[in-house]
């Protein structure tokens, strides 16, 4: 793929993000201006500083949708969506402007506000499609993973619904340590294993929860970082992909790979240089938007060899104290997912770990981060992941 990439070109320099939960008192605007105002003041900056803004959500329209509240009129304000991974879009497209020169200072900032909005996270969306396309739920979609993995590599129904509770026990007991998760309280195995079914074999505790939330990045220059903080963070890869959507057709689509997610993990690790990703990358943040998304994406993002990442999650290859930590923060499991924030309150996580301030969640001497945000379902999806460091 021919991507040239802006590794080391472009740094955020400042980080907002808001708790993530039930905000049956506050709109949009109320979650927009925390997660903005928290990162103009991390990176020492005010509001009309900003050169421009991206601002990514699925559930409001325009740039109004942010000029009104915070009070920024006449600045260049672009609405963008791309599924699930709206947040990291509207990331990228603001790395890109500043990295072309076009503006010095640039916002990325995302939202969504679901819970009292009539979102279940069970509803039937309607994507683009040729008329072909059957309407499933997103656990429903998600479900198909977790029996293919387990014929293919010859797991039990049972022993396979134990690594997919582990990866689930092991998100709760990390966002346990988080302030800002909506689910923060440990939850024992036995419990997420017998949780009520929603899809089969998913239970609810197999499921991301569902919540309102925000978070923003202000990026700039690397080369005028410093004048922002000490502990800018550097944009390694970025890496955006639209898949052929073909998957649940294909004769030979079997539900264990998300072939997009394969194809932007390459492009990234081209970009930043990364040649052993199971080594190399310090930490991850996953779309954990259920439990064997999570398993699949291992091997996706090359963190597991095909058919081996059920073992490395029961030997604790992921967790907190792990050799390759992902989720730090507690995932989409502990978060939920606000779609147009969750991209972005994956890179506050970075952005955390990498200045050393994750406090009961620090992971030691971190030098490479990656995240990863899916948007669609298995076989029509898009695929997002970034790479960042010191
Ligand atoms: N994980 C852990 N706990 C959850 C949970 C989840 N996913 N969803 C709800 N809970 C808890 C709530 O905190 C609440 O606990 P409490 O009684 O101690 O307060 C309890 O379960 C009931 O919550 P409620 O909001 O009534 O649950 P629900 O039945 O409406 O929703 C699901 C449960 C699984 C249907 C919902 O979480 C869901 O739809 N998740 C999937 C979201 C999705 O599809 N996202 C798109 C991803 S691509």
């Amino acid at each position: 793929m021919a991507s040239n990439g802006i590794k080391d070109r472009v740094a955020i320099v400042g980080m907002g993000c808001t708790q993530f939960g039930e905000h049956w008192d506050k709109g949009p605007d109320d979650l927009l201006i925390d997660a903005a105002y928290q990162a103009y003041e991390s990176a020492g900056i005010d509001r009309k500083d900003v050169d421009a803004y991206w601002l990514g959500t699925m559930g409001q329209l325009s740039g109004l949708t942010l000029s009104i509240p915070l009070k920024i009129p006449y600045k260049p304000v672009t609405h963008v969506e791309n599924f699930c991974a709206t947040g990291s879009e509207a990331l990228r497209q603001a790395c890109y402007a500043v990295a072309s020169g076009a503006y010095d200072i640039a916002m990325a900032i995302g939202v969504e506000k679901l819970k009292d909005s009539g979102f279940s996270g069970l509803v039937v969306s309607d994507p683009p499609n040729d008329g072909t396309l059957g309407n499933m739920t997103a656990p429903a979609s998600f479900s198909l993973l977790a029996p293919a993995y387990f014929k293919k590599y010859g797991l039990d129904p049972d022993k396979g619904k134990d690594v997919l509770s582990r990866i689930a026990w092991k998100n709760h007991r990390n966002g346990a340590k988080n302030p800002k998760a909506q689910f923060r309280k440990e939850v024992p195995l036995e419990q997420i294993k017998a949780s009520p079914k929603v899809a089969d074999p998913l239970g609810i505790m197999d499921c991301s929860g569902v919540s309102d939330g925000s978070a923003a990045a202000i990026v700039v220059r690397a080369e005028d970082a410093h004048k922002f903080t000490r502990d800018p963070i550097f944009i390694k890869a970025l890496s955006f992909v639209a898949g052929p959507g073909e998957g649940p057709l294909a004769q030979d689509y079997d539900f264990t790979t998300f072939r997009e997610v394969v194809a932007s993990a390459q492009d990234a690790y081209h970009q930043a240089g990364v040649t052993d990703p199971r080594t190399q990358i310090s930490m991850a943040e996953v779309h954990d938007c259920f439990t064997p998304t999570e398993l699949v994406l291992y091997e996706d993002l090359g963190f597991s060899a095909r058919g081996t990442a059920w073992k490395d999650v029961l030997d604790g290859f992921f967790d907190l104290e792990g050799s390759l930590p992902v989720n730090p923060d507690g995932g989409l499991k502990s978060f939920g997912h606000p779609i147009g924030a969750s991209g972005l309150r994956m890179m506050y996580e970075m952005w955390l770990q990498l200045r050393g301030e994750a406090g009961p969640r620090q992971i030691k001497d971190p030098t490479l981060g990656l995240t990863h945000n899916l948007g669609g379902m298995p076989g029509r999806c898009v695929s997002f992941v970034s790479i960042v460091g010191r």
